[in-house]
């Protein structure tokens, strides 16, 4: 087989709102989609209808190229496209002529029978992040990955592939940066310079279109912002789903999951969530309850809400072959199963036996199974978690023969779990008439931010395992998955008590709280490790709590800007190249202001790396210079977490769960600094899409340390606030005594923290504070 290239330019013609080049073996198709947003799309199959899971932009209807003797070249405000002539090749300029990306000189891309690769030119200094839930560091630089979603049961801390398929990435060189996303569902790979002795990177898929889109804005922030408007970014999750979750394979009857729902509200421990696993089922028939031991599935979904828990049942894509079960002979009739090129219905083994699998490209199938969530929303389930939809089967080798409609798996099987999310998530919102589903997946392509959380599957309970999960929370947060989440303990294995306080402190700073663990472990809830332990873990998901308001405001942010809420170093300190080495590379700002530091469960000390500014230590209040590693105490009882300088954090007392109404009281904790800081507080009913109709309590706080002051705009929306008093909360403020607010003089309480509290909800100006 002869290795093609691009070969020269044979003509160049402008067709609405695209550029068309050809060549002898390729059509390249240039789109702009801002002026920091470019897509090359080079085909050899130009009649295809054009079609993305991923985006849901349009390009821009028109834009203007320059043609010279030896190359074109392609404009916008920010970036500039160069296409040399002969041979075709692409290389991407800021506007003011800096090279972000190119081809490799010598090979650009290629193809070898349906694959296709694009070499690129590797910069010296160049680094990369993201891929999303990839092992191995967060540089990338000198790993390899390939993408084909797979259920990596009992994977390592180096399995790839795992279940997921992201290919974006950022480029960050020569104090300059780009994203590149290959908008490609084949099979794919990626490799950074780690197989070609540093000459190029490379990356290329099975099939399909050499598809990428250049990002060129110049901060990552900015990037995960125009890479989240082309595909989509996450909606308000239900205010909930962000509590503590208590899940297991399984609990086995109704009664268990009652009893350990009770047992959280006995112990005091804050919940807001149990899951069924599995066994619910009756034989793993999904859609429906097992007789005998959850006869009466809404009793219980009664008494749990009585208890203000939500129930989150799973629900696998594999519909067990059995004459007279609904979902198989619906299928049957209607031919909503993938086949075989013959026709035959595809049959695969997974939990209930032999089962076929719906073709969730099929838009008829997707409305079928959205309709199906009746059985399990009738009785009142308002979670959805989607499992082994990779799609996965015993012996994890389902023929290249299967197929969906006339596609062949290979070419979407990447995006065979999103369209599930998608089913499930377009279903359960149709049938839960205004209210929020929340769905959770494991598979998952670019764009499923629009329809559901993830969690990284089946991880296991030992320190390097923790450590893993951060880092791929942290990577798929740059790639619009900002609802994340790890199996809390490890799902393999027996942690140690150790392993599991330190999992759980974690836990309250990442965006999914979930505890998880296999069939065949002991059990895992905060009460099963010793009185000592239990202590520490229910302080740590009460921490979460009092968080929640910073929190849901995160969410928000997200919802807006694509900003994951469980932030790598490498956003905002791009190029500091501490943030990279390995020692460091797992701490990560949990929203704008909370740097935390995990630690492995043998260690008691740790060395933590403090960026550029000021920090205070959480626990203590302490302060300390950023640009600098520390070695700070790390007992169990106390995460290293250290709040940045000038960071604006709202917090609420303890609840036990959503539900409660609380004291009323937003704590706003503001800590001393010398740069002026904004947050933007929001909150609105936490479970409805009424915010999508203004419905919310949106506010800006701002603190200018310069002019001793803290403002509360003006808020905006129609919603009231559920707090009606404010409790100001400063740190670091050793010589303020006293406060005015609008004017009025007010005396600071001083315990840990000087407090001063008012009256909040009424005040609907703004609010100025000044010491
Ligand atoms: C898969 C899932 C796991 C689940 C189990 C049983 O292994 O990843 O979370 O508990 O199946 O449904």
């Amino acid at each position: 087989m002869q290795t093609e290239f691009l070969g020269d330019i044979q003509s160049i013609e402008k067709q609405n709102g695209k550029l068309v080049i050809k060549t002898a073996p390729a059509e390249a198709h240039i789109y702009i989609y801002s002026p920091t947003i470019i897509r090359v799309n080079i085909t050899k199959n130009a009649s295809a209808v054009d079609h993305s899971f991923a985006v849901i932009q349009q390009p821009a209807d028109n834009f203007e190229y320059r043609e010279l003797s030896d190359r074109i070249e392609v404009s916008t405000a920010a970036l500039k496209l160069i296409i040399s002539k002969s041979p075709l090749r692409f290389s991407l300029y800021t506007a003011e002529g800096k090279l972000l990306s190119a081809d490799e000189k010598r090979f650009g891309t290629t193809w070898r029978g349906s694959q296709v690769i694009s070499y690129r030119k590797l910069f010296p200094d160049e680094r990369f992040i993201g891929l999303g839930e990839k092992v191995g560091n967060l540089d990338r630089r000198g790993s390899s990955y390939t993408n084909w979603n797979t259920d990596a049961a009992e994977h390592g801390i180096d399995t790839d592939p795992l279940y997921k398929t992201f290919p974006f990435y950022i480029g960050i060189h020569s104090g300059l940066m780009y994203g590149l996303f290959m908008d490609n569902t084949h099979k794919s790979y990626f490799d950074f310079g780690a197989t070609t002795d540093n000459e190029m990177s490379w990356f290329g898929a099975d099939g399909g279109d050499m598809n990428y889109y250049l990002f060129g804005a110049q901060s990552i922030a900015e990037i995960l912002e125009d890479y989240t408007w082309l595909t989509g970014r996450m909606e308000m999750p239900p205010l909930w789903s962000l509590g503590y979750q208590q899940c297991r394979w399984s609990y086995m009857r109704a009664d268990e999951v009652l009893d350990i729902a009770q047992t959280f509200r006995d112990k005091k421990i804050p919940a807001d969530v149990m899951y069924c696993d599995i066994d619910y089922m009756d034989g793993y028939k999904i859609f429906t309850w097992d007789p005998k031991t959850f006869p009466k599935p809404k009793r219980m979904i009664d008494k749990l809400k009585a208890m203000d828990f939500h129930l989150v049942t799973i629900v696998d894509p594999g519909i067990k072959i059995e004459k007279g079960y609904k979902q198989y002979d619906e299928g049957i009739k209607k031919n909503y199963f993938a086949t075989y090129p013959n026709g035959d219905n595809f049959i695969g083994e997974v939990w209930p036996g032999r089962c076929h699998f719906p073709d969730f490209f099929r838009q008829d199938v997707r409305e079928w199974w959205g309709t199906a969530f009746k059985a399990l929303t009738n009785p009142g389930v308002e979670g959805f978690w989607n499992d082994m939809n990779e799609p996965a089967a015993w012996g994890q080798n389902i023929p290249s023969l299967m197929q969906f409609g006339d596609i062949p798996m290979p070419e979407v099987r990447n995006a065979y779990g999103m369209q599930m999310a998608r089913a499930t998530y377009d279903g359960a919102k149709k049938i839960l008439k205004g209210k929020r589903p929340f769905v959770l997946t494991r598979a998952a392509y670019c764009g499923t931010q629009r329809y559901s959380s993830v969690w990284t599957g089946d991880n296991s309970a030992y320190d390097a395992h923790m450590l893993l999960g951060q880092r791929l929370v942290n990577s798929l947060g740059l790639t619009g998955m900002a609802f994340t989440g790890v199996d809390i303990g490890g799902f393999s294995g027996d942690p140690t008590p150790e392993l599991m306080v330190r999992w759980n402190s974690l836990g309250a700073y990442t965006p999914m709280f979930r505890n998880h663990a296999r069939i065949d472990t002991p059990h895992r809830e905060p009460w099963r490790w010793g009185a000592k332990n239990e202590a520490i873990i229910k302080k740590d998901i009460e921490h979460r709590y009092q968080l929640l308001p910073y929190i849901y405001s995160g969410f928000y942010t997200a919802s807006q800007t694509g900003l994951p809420l469980s932030r790598t170093l490498a956003i905002d300190y791009t190029f500091d190249d501490n943030v990279y080495k390995t020692k460091y590379q797992n701490q990560f700002l949990f929203g704008d202001s909370i740097l935390v530091a995990p630690v492995i469960s043998t260690e008691t000390k740790a060395d933590v790396y403090l960026p550029k500014g000021e920090w205070y230590r959480l626990s203590s209040d302490k302060q300390f210079d950023g640009e600098q590693v520390v070695n700070v105490p790390a007992p169990l009882t106390d995460l290293p977490v250290f709040i940045k300088a000038s960071a604006i954090i709202p917090m609420q007392s303890i609840i036990q769960s959503t539900a409660e109404a609380g004291d009323g009281i937003l704590q706003l904790h503001i800590w001393n600094g010398t740069q002026a800081n904004g947050f933007i507080y929001y909150e609105d009913d936490g479970s409805t899409y009424d915010y999508q109709n203004g419905q919310y309590y949106k506010r800006a706080i701002r603190f200018y340390p310069a002019q001793k002051l803290i403002n509360l705009d003006i808020p905006e929306g129609t919603f009231n606030s559920k707090f009606t008093q404010l409790n100001l909360m400063l740190h670091g403020f050793d010589n303020v005594n006293s406060l005015t607010i609008n004017n009025t003089e007010v005396k600071l309480n001083t315990r840990s923290a000087k407090t001063s509290s008012f009256v909040f909800n009424n005040i609907k100006d703004e609010i100025n504070i000044r010491y």
